[in-house]
């Protein structure tokens, strides 16, 4: 083997390796968002969540939906996923260092919905920030629009 053709086999194999690298580091980009858009979910403060992550992604609805059940329908008052609970944990404070509601996009719940065009009536009666947040002068509940009190 000359010394031109071997040089040129080392440069060849070069040029496939910093070809591979640029395809790797393109979809890296990508998995991070880059090309495609992703919903920015907001981080948890607190302990671990009441179901692995994976199982929450995609069953949190079913769970909620079960509880929600019990507890209206079967008088079950000692729900095990309290829906203030999710919200204690996934709250997501705004500008004035307090819970923003589910009127703003940047609400835990509504980051992934706005994203999957999904909508949820839960919190025309539910209140959705934290029980401490929604205190207000008379102890009442965070007060919907229309100024009725919501649940807590
Ligand atoms: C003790 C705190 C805590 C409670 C209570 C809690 N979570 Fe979580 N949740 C977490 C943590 C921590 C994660 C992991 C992701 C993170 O760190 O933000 C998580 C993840 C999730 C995810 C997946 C988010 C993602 O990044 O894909 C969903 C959906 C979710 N929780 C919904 C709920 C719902 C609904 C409830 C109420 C039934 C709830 N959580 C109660 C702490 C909590
Ligand atoms: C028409 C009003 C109304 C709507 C809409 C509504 N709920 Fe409720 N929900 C209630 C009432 C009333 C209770 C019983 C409250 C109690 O036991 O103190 C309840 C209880 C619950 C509970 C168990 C206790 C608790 O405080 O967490 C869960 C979980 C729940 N609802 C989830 C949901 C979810 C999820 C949605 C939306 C898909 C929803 N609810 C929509 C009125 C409503
Ligand atoms: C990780 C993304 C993500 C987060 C965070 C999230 N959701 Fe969802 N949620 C979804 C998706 C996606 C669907 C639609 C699933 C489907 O249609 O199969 C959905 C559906 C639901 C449904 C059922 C709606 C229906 O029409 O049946 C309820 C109730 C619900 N979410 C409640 C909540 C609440 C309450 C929170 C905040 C505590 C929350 N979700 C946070 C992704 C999320």
């Amino acid at each position: 083997m000359t010394a031109t053709l071997r040089s040129a086999r080392i440069l060849a194999v070069i040029t496939a390796l910093v070809a591979v690298l640029a395809c790797a580091s393109g979809l890296a980009v990508a998995a991070e968002g880059g090309r495609v858009p992703m919903p920015q979910i907001p981080k948890a403060q607190g302990g671990q969540c009441v179901a692995s992550i994976d199982d929450m992604r995609r069953n949190h609805m079913n769970l909620l939906k079960h509880e929600r059940d019990a507890s209206v329908h079967l008088g079950e008052r000692k729900a095990k996923a309290q829906l203030d609970d999710c919200l204690t944990c996934h709250a997501v404070n705004g500008a004035n260092g307090k819970p923003v509601t589910y009127d703003d996009g940047r609400h835990f719940c509504r980051t992934c919905h706005d994203y999957a065009a999904v909508s949820v009536d839960c919190f025309q009666c539910h209140a959705s920030v934290p029980k401490a947040a929604t205190k207000s002068a008379e102890g009442k509940g965070a007060r919907l629009g229309n100024g009725q009190d919501r649940l807590q």
